[in-house]
């Protein structure tokens, strides 16, 4: 190593949105190099409301390499990080920080450690996909620390190794994973279809559902689906190539009909082979099933799609509508048969984008009380509300890829002593 001060800390820190599959990725064609059996695709949500920050250091004083998790230190051990830091060491290339008088060349990085430190703006517990924006950070922030030249689609490779959906996190608006054909993954990366002020009228709200079951993985359930359903294999040869054609057109075409119709089937088609499972596997919940029929119910009286749902692995409910107005109404209706708790906050039940309140009229707990049933229930059947059964509600949009944040008091480690600060 040139000749410098031994006692250097030199670090990145970067932010990346996180991302719900509007077609979704279930099932592997192998299990190391995290290979899908069919494309998907995705939307980046708004890293504002939600987002992983990692701040990634690099010293001469690092004896081996490090990483804390929401400020507690976690293993690095695992096949799926090991396989991310050697894919984007063996890409390093020289690195100069002429005013703090680093010199580190290439070949050095063999011989270098890392810190990590990583951090998700949303509740872990909450059972939103946070492997997706935390691996996707993870590659991005080291990626510049080690001035690795590879474009965003060759990163996504990398990212994919620790997990699938976070090759997806790597651009923002609407994402594909192209599934591709090699053994080895080179052409198995995520391509942006467009950016997020392509289609920025779109309103996402979350539901997240309280939930006391612990729910199957995702890697280890999509595994148990390829060893024993019938039913995936014709998805992935027949069905999804069909949609991902489809879903192309009505996102470039901001077609939200099509958009909605597609996006219901899919998440209904993932969940039904899940199902098809031996034994079979449950991710919604009641709680989800209401969700969705009262999105339905409301669709069907209006004659097109108001808004689409989609669920992942686990009960919350991810509900795009096709504009803030409709967005508007839905949370009237979410609202309805859903009210927070009655000693509940109103500004801790509705998060992220806490204007759409406004916009629903509703300011306290009893303009809650007061919203009439939606107009679509039959007057002869009798409403029920379910109190409690949605923990909070997050509203946001179509959001960004990944950025660095030059402003060092955002870094989450210290520069002196690279640890936690
Ligand atoms: C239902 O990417 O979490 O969210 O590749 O094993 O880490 P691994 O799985 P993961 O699976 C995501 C599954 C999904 C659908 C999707 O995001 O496309």
């Amino acid at each position: 190593m040139a000749e410098q001060k031994s006692s250097w800390v030199l670090m990145v820190t970067a932010q990346t949105p996180t991302n719900i599959a509007v077609i979704k990725y279930w099932g592997k064609r192998d299990e190391t190099l995290i290979l899908p059996i069919n494309d998907s695709i995705s939307v980046t949500l708004d890293p504002s409301h939600l987002c992983t920050t990692t701040t990634v250091a690099v010293s001469p004083q690092f004896t081996h390499d490090r990483m804390w998790l929401n400020a507690k230190e976690i293993s690095l051990s695992g096949g799926r990080y090991q396989n991310c830091l050697r894919e984007i060491r063996s890409r390093a290339s020289d690195v100069e920080d002429e005013k703090k008088g680093i010199k580190i060349a290439k070949e050095d990085w063999d011989n270098l450690h890392f810190h990590i430190a990583s951090y998700n703006n949303f509740p872990t517990a909450a059972g939103l996909a946070s492997s997706a924006a935390g691996f996707a950070c993870l590659v991005y922030s080291l990626a510049k620390l080690m001035n690795v030249k590879e474009d965003s689609g060759q990163l996504s490779a990398i990212a994919r190794q620790g997990s699938g959906s976070a090759c997806r996190s790597l651009y923002g608006g609407f994402v594909k994973w192209i599934m591709g054909k090699d053994d080895k993954g080179a052409d198995s990366i995520a391509v942006q279809l467009v950016d997020e002020n392509h289609w920025d009228e779109l309103v996402i709200l979350i539901a997240v559902v309280s939930s006391r079951q612990k729910e199957t993985s995702s890697t280890s359930g999509m595994r148990e689906t390829v060893e024993t359903s019938p039913l995936v294999l014709h998805r992935a040869k027949e069905v999804v190539p069909k949609r991902v054609i489809e879903m192309e057109e009505a996102i470039k075409s901001r077609d939200f009909p099509a958009f909605a119709r597609l996006t219901c089937s899919d998440s209904n088609q993932f969940h039904a082979v899940c199902l098809d499972t031996s034994p079979p596997i449950f991710y919604m919940n009641d709680t989800s099933h209401r969700i969705i029929s009262c999105v339905e119910k409301w669709n069907r009286s209006e004659g097109t799609p108001q808004v689409a749902y989609t669920f992942d692995a686990g009960p919350n409910a991810v509900l795009i509508a096709r504009n803030r107005k409709t967005a508007a109404l839905l949370l009237q209706r979410l609202l309805f048969y859903f009210p927070p708790q009655s000693d509940a906050d109103l500004s801790s039940y509705i998060v992220g984008d806490k204007s759409i309140l406004k916009d629903a009229g509703i300011q306290d707990l009893k303009d809650v009380e007061a919203l009439p049933p939606p107009p679509e229930i039959k007057d002869n059947i009798p409403t029920q509300k379910y109190k409690g059964d949605v923990s909070y509600f997050i509203c946001t949009r179509p959001g960004r890829g990944p950025v660095l944040l030059t402003d060092e008091s955002q870094a989450l480690l210290n520069p002196e002593t690279g640890l936690p600060k």
